[in-house]
């Protein structure tokens, strides 16, 4: 069963870096408007890890915002287990969650509380949650004194284990992280795939997530999609983008993804590193 078709999804904002005058207004000139998805197609089987990868302002949480329903599209369709996003909003919610970089905490109140919380939110008996949140902070290995104390306490590796299993929870059918583990130490990073690889083997959920790591996709997902400027320029498993591409399946994917759209992905220091591995 298909957990994720998407088609021609196109989403547009209004350009504010150059503001319209008024006078120009009133003569009838309408502001400008960017596309920051230009026509995005792609479907994804239920149980997948699926990565988005793309340099900053390529369009990924334009686009898994779409598919959350937190952003009409101009243009297209996206259907979640059959349910269409605009059409269907109620039954979409229900099957989904998504956990952005910035998610949004109760950072005084402890791990054990935000899950609770959630849990109120979508109507889960007081017992069950219990249940569900202790099974859930267990597999996360939160020691069991760590769960009482304000989450602000807890390092960013463990607060975003904590939104990633708030967003469990619910029991979404489809999981959408935008950019789990950006801005951890590696071995925070670590820890947070390893709970995104088990989160998915039990729940058997389907994963979207977006990613400028290419490390991090190679090792989570079975396919990945190459974005930028809006578009999928790429899309396959690792080892079928290194194949078309031309690089050695020991190569890593950053340097596929500089062959494919000339850009490095994140820092600089990272691109030259990409460049020289490359040209080597
Ligand atoms: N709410 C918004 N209003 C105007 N422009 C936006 C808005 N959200 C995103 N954009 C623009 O859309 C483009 C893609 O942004 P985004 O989807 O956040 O990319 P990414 O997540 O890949 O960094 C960027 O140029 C960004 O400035
Ligand atoms: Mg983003």
């Amino acid at each position: 069963m298909l957990a994720l078709e998407v088609e021609n999804i196109v989403k547009r904002f209004v350009d504010d870096s150059e503001p319209v005058p008024l006078w120009q207004r009133l003569l009838g000139r309408r502001p400008r408007q960017v596309a920051a998805v230009r026509g995005v197609s792609f479907q994804v089987p239920e149980g997948e890890i699926f990565g988005i990868l793309g340099p900053n302002g390529s369009g990924k949480s334009t686009l898994i915002r779409v598919i959350a329903t937190l952003l009409l599209p101009d243009e297209g369709t996206v259907r979640i287990f059959g349910h269409d996003v605009v059409r269907e909003r109620t039954a979409v919610r229900q099957l989904i969650n998504r956990v952005s970089v910035e998610a949004a905490f109760f950072k005084k109140l402890s791990a054990m509380e935000n899950l609770m919380y959630a849990a109120r939110l979508y109507g889960l008996p007081v017992k069950e949650a219990t249940a569900r949140a202790g099974a859930i902070l267990d597999r996360l290995g939160l020691p069991r004194k760590k769960r009482v104390i304000p989450l602000e306490e807890l390092s960013r590796g463990q607060q975003q284990k904590v939104a990633i299993a708030r967003a469990l929870m619910t029991n979404p059918r489809l999981l959408l992280l935008d950019e789990p583990t950006t801005g951890l130490d590696p071995k925070s990073k670590r820890e947070v795939q390893e709970f995104i690889l088990e989160a998915q083997r039990e729940h058997g959920a389907t994963v979207i997530l977006t990613s400028h790591d290419m490390e991090e996709a190679e090792r989570l997902c079975r396919r990945v999609a190459f974005m930028d400027e809006g578009r999928f320029v790429a899309l396959g498993t690792p080892a079928e983008l290194k194949a078309q591409f031309g690089a050695h399946p020991e190569q890593s994917l950053e340097a596929v993804f500089l062959a494919c759209t000339g850009k490095g992905l994140g820092d600089e220091a990272e691109a030259d590193r990409v460049l020289e591995e490359v040209s080597a």
